[in-house]
């Protein structure tokens, strides 16, 4: 049925022309914390300050009954092909259906592909993966010339730099001190040249991180470092000093790496996905198989969560449908990320991509135009960084931004009274601000000048979720990751859309190989005046 033809639809938009304010909603409803706040393992999950009546939630559950949410988390998890443009199952759910035991990975469940059980051949992979990190971490693989390697370089785009990149910032505190870790992904030269500045041959270790291994930034930067090792070093010295993390054998070796260096993964692992996987490798010799096992089972705890809790208390069903509700029937185009922990510096980024490259979508399963909206728009900063840049406007501006504030109650640092006291003090604060705002009673009792009245009130009622860990550590920062997956997920499936393809990346990259062509040829088609002129200003100079 066409979703917005569906009753519970039509309902939530009934209940959109009602005017919802949240502390009102507190005075109403005694058990609203209650109802509205969950604990899973070492997190907790406060969605109370939203503007959603009880009816808007129970409505909201209802919509996602009736659009199957539980049937099609079904599917993707028994490993149905889902991702039907591309005739692909969705597994990144398997990666992590595993279990850690005496320094093995082992299979928690069978899930077959096509009458296959994967979870045998991704064990193998994560014990092949676990053999090389051990060795590498312990000095015992070394470089060609017997030194031992210092520097790890991950060389990836999109989902093969956005995940690793993040949680092995995330998990500093849990990187092996003897290793240093640099991420290289954009084709400006830039960036690999500042990498490459800082690394020594002899001690470096590039793992080529593509799914595709034709991806062209990818690609170019891989050739630029092979080129850079070889100025220096022998050619039978690369198998020492290159590693791929990739799906496409053929291509690795015809890139010159030894396929016994190659930990491969499978197309049933989507790009923004695929940390859990072997694009993971940079995460397991940062920390160890152990953690990276730990790293896994957060996922799995997320994951089967998930799969097991009726809507009413699942966590990830939960954001999704306020995701819904706002985007849908209250008329917001944004939601802000905002992680109150300088390690979740880059999460912001990461789900950019997942969430973005996942639902940015307008056709739905059936090929149809869509009638409504899908995908929001993500961004964000760390707190209290982002106080002192865009909160005006979330506090005070004419759009209406729902926030995820993310915090830990623990730190990594030694600093807890001098400074994370404050942190946590801003992550409270900013929130209990957005929803109670300031009014003119209470800025006339504080003594403010009439003028100054109208510029300094809040209004408040503005809607943000709190996600409180209790340390950031592989397990929490595994349901972390997962939690937005499956909110993602969620969140497809309302919208009939298909959030596992991503065509819409496809036209730029085309059109880049004409333009380059034109570029190499010095001598460029006519494409529209505004194209010509740019080719030839660049061109001329
Ligand atoms: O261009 C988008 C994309 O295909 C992403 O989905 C993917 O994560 C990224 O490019 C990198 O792709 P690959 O791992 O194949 O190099």
């Amino acid at each position: 049925m066409r979703l917005t033809q569906m009753p519970e639809w039509l309902r939530l938009k009934e209940l959109a022309s009602n005017e919802i304010n949240i502390k009102e909603q507190f005075l109403l409803d005694s058990d609203r914390l209650h109802s509205m706040s969950f604990n899973l393992g070492h997190m907790y999950v406060d969605i109370s300050k939203n503007r959603a009546t009880k009816d808007v939630m129970t409505s909201l559950y209802d919509l996602a009954r009736a659009s199957d949410v539980s049937d099609w988390a079904d599917r993707m998890f028994s490993g149905e092909v889902i991702n039907t443009t591309e005739k692909r199952a969705v597994l990144h759910i398997a990666l992590r259906n595993v279990k850690y035991e005496r320094g093995n990975f082992l299979p928690i469940s069978s899930i077959l592909v096509d009458g296959e059980d994967v979870m045998p051949a991704i064990c193998d992979v994560l014990n092949r993966m676990a053999i090389f990190s051990d060795k590498l971490r312990s000095g015992g693989w070394t470089g060609a010339t017997g030194k031992r390697i210092r520097k790890v370089v991950n060389i990836g785009i999109g989902g093969s730099d956005l995940g690793p990149k993040m949680i092995v910032r995330a998990l500093e505190a849990y990187r092996l001190k003897d290793l240093e870790f640099h991420f290289v992904s954009n084709v400006d030269g830039q960036d690999i040249y500042e990498v490459l500045r800082k690394c020594d041959p002899e001690e470096t270790l590039f793992i080529v991180a593509s799914k595709t291994f034709t991806t062209q930034e990818t690609m170019q930067n891989a050739v630029t470092a092979k080129n850079w090792f070889l100025s220096k070093m022998r050619e039978d010295d690369v198998a020492k000093h290159f590693i791929a993390a990739s799906t496409a054998s053929k291509e690795v070796s015809a890139f010159g790496i030894d396929l016994d260096n190659m930990f491969p993964f499978w197309d049933w692992v989507g790009g923004r996905y695929s940390s859990p996987s072997a694009i993971g490798i940079s995460i397991m010799l940062s920390i160890g198989k152990e953690a990276f096992a730990e790293f896994l089972h957060g996922h799995h705890l997320m994951d089967q969560h998930f799969l097991n809790t009726p809507a009413e208390k699942n966590i990830p069903i939960n954001l999704a449908l306020l995701g819904i509700w706002y985007n849908n029937f209250l008329g917001v185009e944004t939601m802000a990320m905002l992680p109150y922990d300088q390690r979740l510096e880059r999460f912001p980024a990461y789900f950019q991509q997942g969430d973005m490259e996942s639902n940015g979508k307008t056709i739905t399963r059936e090929g149809e135009r869509v009638d409504y909206q899908t995908g929001p728009i993500i961004w964000g900063e760390p707190g209290t960084n982002g106080q002192h840049a865009f909160y005006q406007l979330i506090h005070q501006g004419t759009k209406l931004i729902p926030c995820d504030f993310i915090a830990c109650v623990n730190p990594a640092h030694p600093y807890r009274k001098e400074h994370h006291d404050k942190l946590i003090a801003n992550f409270i604060a900013q929130q209990e601000a957005l929803m109670n705002g300031k009014s003119k009673e209470q800025l006339i009792a504080d003594g403010c000048p009439e003028e100054l009245i109208p510029h300094k009130t809040f209004d408040g009622n503005r809607p943000s979720n709190a996600i409180l860990l209790q340390e950031l550590n592989p397990v929490t920062l595994g349901m972390l990751i997962s939690m937005y997956e499956q909110k993602i997920f969620t969140q497809g499936v309302i919208w009939q859309v298909l959030s596992f393809d991503q065509w819409g990346v496809q036209l730029g990259k085309e059109l880049a190989g004409v333009i380059l062509k034109d570029i190499e040829s010095g001598n460029p088609k006519e494409h529209d005046p505004s194209t010509t002129a740019l080719l030839k200003k660049y061109l001329k100079d």
